[in-house]
C-alpha cells in the first residue's frame, strides 16, 4: 500500500500548522506520518509519496543564516542547522518515488519572485524524484503569521488531491525500471505540465513541473488594506532579480493615516504598528515622515519617528575602517542594530525603549535620543535602506508591517542634496562632488530595491 511522508520547517509555527492539515489531507487517501524535518530519516524506505514544506526566505529555501536571523527576530520553533535545503541535499540518489512540495509566503509580497517551493521542486528534480504535483505556496499575513483565511482547508484539500493523484506503488515501481525510450516524449510531457495535480503514469520530471508558478487565485486578503498602487504584472517564475517597483502614486498624506490607521484596526494593540518608509538620499523621506507622525499625533495615536539615520557608525570608527570618504554608504551603518532595535519594538516590552537619532550638525549619531514609551501606538522609521535584501538588513522588511518608497524628480533631489550640504557646512564645489560620488550611487543602489515596497509615493 502506498504510503506517504510530510517532512515541514517552521520557525513561526505557521508551515507546521499547514503540514499537519497536508497530513490530514493525505490520511484520507494513504497512511501518513509527520515530521518536523529536524528529526527526518534520510531513509524513505517504504515511503511512495515525500511532500515538503517549509518557510519562503529571501526567496528561496531558507539556510542557517535566515534561520538564525528568524530566532534573533523572536521565532521559537525549528532548528538553525537543518532546514530542508540540508535534508534534501543529502538524500540519496531517487529512482521512483513522488514528490510535492509547498511553502509559506507574506501575502501583501505575494508579487515577489521566488519561492521555497520552487526551490524544493527544483531539488528534487535533481535527485530525481517524480512531481506528483506543481509546487504549492500557502499565504500569511506577516512573516509571523497569522495564515489568511481558509489557508488550512486549502492545505487539507491540497494534500488529499495530492495522495490521490499518486499511482499505487506496484505502477510508482514500474515507473522506477521505466526506461527512457519508453517514456512519453518531451513534448507529451511539457503537455502534461497544465493540470495542477498528476494524473498519469510517470513522466520525465525535467519536463513535468515548469518553474514555480502560481496555479490558482491566492486567496483576497480580507483584512489587510487594498494597496493604493497597483503591483506590477511580475513573472512568478523570475529568479531572484530585484523586482520591478510598483507604479508610482500620489497620496495624500489624509490617505497615508488612513492606511495606517487600517493597519493598527489589523494589528490590533498589543504592539505597534511598524510602518518603513525608504527612499534615496534627498527624496524627502524626513519630511513626510514629520508630517505622518503629526498628522497621526492630531488625530490622537501615539506615533513616534525612529530613523535610520541613528545608526551611522561614528566618525571615528569609519576612520578605523577606512570608510570616512563614503559615509552614507551601505556598510557605513549598524544594520543589524537597527534590524534588532526594530525588533525590539515590535515586541512591545513593558520599557521604554530609547532610539538613537542623528544630529547633521555634529555629524554624529546620538545614542538614546528618541524615547518609545510602551503603549506607543504606532512607530514609522525612515531611510535609504530599509528594503535592502542583504546581510542584516534583510530582516527589516519583516519586521516592518508596511514598507514605503519615496520617488522624487532626480534634478531636485539632487539640488536639494547638494543645498543640504552646503547648509551643514561643505563649500559648493565640495558638496556637488559628494553628491556626485557619493550620494548619486547610493542612491542608485536604493531606487533598485523599490521593488520590495508595498507603496511607492511620488515626493514632491
Ligand atoms: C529574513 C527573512 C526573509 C524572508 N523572505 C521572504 C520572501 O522572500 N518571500 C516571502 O513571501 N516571505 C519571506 N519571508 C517571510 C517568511 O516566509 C515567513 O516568515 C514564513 O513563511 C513563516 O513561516 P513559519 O511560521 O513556518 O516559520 C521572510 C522572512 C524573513 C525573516
Amino acid at each position: 500500500m502506498a504510503r506517504a511522508l510530510v517532512v515541514y520547517e517552521s520557525m513561526w509555527g505557521n508551515t507546521e500548522l499547514l503540514a499537519r492539515a497536508v497530513a490530514d489531507g493525505i490520511a484520507q487517501v494513504m497512511p501518513v506520518d509527520l515530521t518536523d524535518v529536524a528529526a527526518a530519516s534520510l531513509d524513505l524506505d517504504d515511503v511512495t509519496l515525500v511532500v515538503v514544506g517549509g518557510p519562503t526566505h529571501g526567496h528561496s529555501m531558507s539556510s542557517p543564516d535566515s534561520r538564525r536571523g528568524m530566532r534573533c527576530l523572536g521565532a521559537l520553533h525549528g532548528s538553525i542547522c537543518t532546514g530542508l535545503r540540508e535534508w534534501l541535499g543529502e538524500l540519496p540518489e531517487e529512482d521512483g518515488r513522488w514528490l510535492a512540495t509547498f511553502d509559506t509566503r507574506v501575502s501583501r509580497n505575494r508579487r515577489l519572485p521566488g519561492s521555497a517551493a520552487g526551490s524544493a521542486a527544483r531539488e528534487g528534480r535533481r535527485h530525481h524524484f517524480h512531481a506528483a504535483a506543481r509546487p504549492r505556496s500557502f499565504y500569511l499575513v506577516h512573516a509571523d503569521g497569522p495564515l489568511l483565511t481558509s489557508e488550512v482547508d486549502r492545505a487539507r484539500e491540497w494534500g488529499r488531491m495530492v495522495a490521490a493523484s499518486v499511482p499505487a506503488p506496484r505502477q510508482a515501481k514500474a515507473g522506477r525500471h521505466l526506461s527512457r525510450a519508453s517514456r512519453p516524449p518531451a513534448s507529451v510531457a511539457q503537455d502534461a505540465a497544465g493540470p495542477d495535480i498528476s494524473l498519469g503514469g510517470p513522466v520525465l520530471v525535467q519536463h513535468r513541473v515548469p518553474e514555480p508558478v502560481e496555479d490558482e487565485p491566492v486567496p483576497p486578503e480580507t483584512t489587510q488594506p487594498e494597496p493604493l498602487a497597483p503591483a506590477p504584472a511580475t513573472a512568478e517564475h523570475a529568479q531572484p532579480e530585484p523586482p520591478p517597483a510598483p507604479a508610482g502614486y500620489d497620496p495624500t498624506l489624509e490617505l497615508l493615516v488612513e492606511r495606517v490607521r487600517a493597519l493598527q484596526a489589523h494589528v490590533g494593540t498589543g504592539r505597534p504598528v511598524l510602518v518603513g518608509v525608504a527612499g534615496e538620499p534627498g527624496a524627502g523621506k524626513s519630511t513626510l515622515t514629520a508630517s505622518l507622525v503629526a498628522a497621526l499625533q492630531e488625530g490622537g495615536t501615539t506615533a513616534v519617528l525612529v530613523p535610520m539615520d541613528g545608526f551611522h557608525l561614528a566618525n571615528v570608527a569609519l576612520a578605523a575602517l577606512g570608510r570616512a570618504d563614503r559615509k552614507g554608504a551601505l556598510d557605513t551603518f549598524d544594520g543589524a542594530g537597527y534590524a534588532a532595535l526594530l525588533t525590539r519594538l515590535r515586541s512591545a516590552g513593558p520599557d521604554t525603549v530609547w532610539a538613537p537619532t542623528y544630529d547633521r550638525s555634529l555629524e554624529e549619531s546620538v545614542a538614546n535620543a528618541i524615547a518609545v514609551p510602551p503603549g506607543t501606538e504606532v512607530v514609522v522609521t525612515e531611510g535609504n535602506y530599509l528594503l535592502v535584501d542583504e546581510g542584516p538588513w534583510s530582516a527589516v522588511r519583516w519586521v516592518l508591517d508596511e514598507a514605503w518608497a519615496v520617488e522624487v524628480d532626480p534634478d531636485r533631489r539632487t539640488e536639494r542634496l547638494v543645498a543640504r550640504h552646503i547648509l551643514f557646512g561643505k563649500p559648493p564645489e565640495t558638496a556637488a562632488a559628494w553628491v556626485a560620488t557619493v550620494d548619486e550611487p547610493n542612491a542608485a543602489f536604493v531606487r533598485a530595491t523599490f521593488g520590495r515596497a508595498d507603496l511607492v509615493i511620488r515626493g514632491t
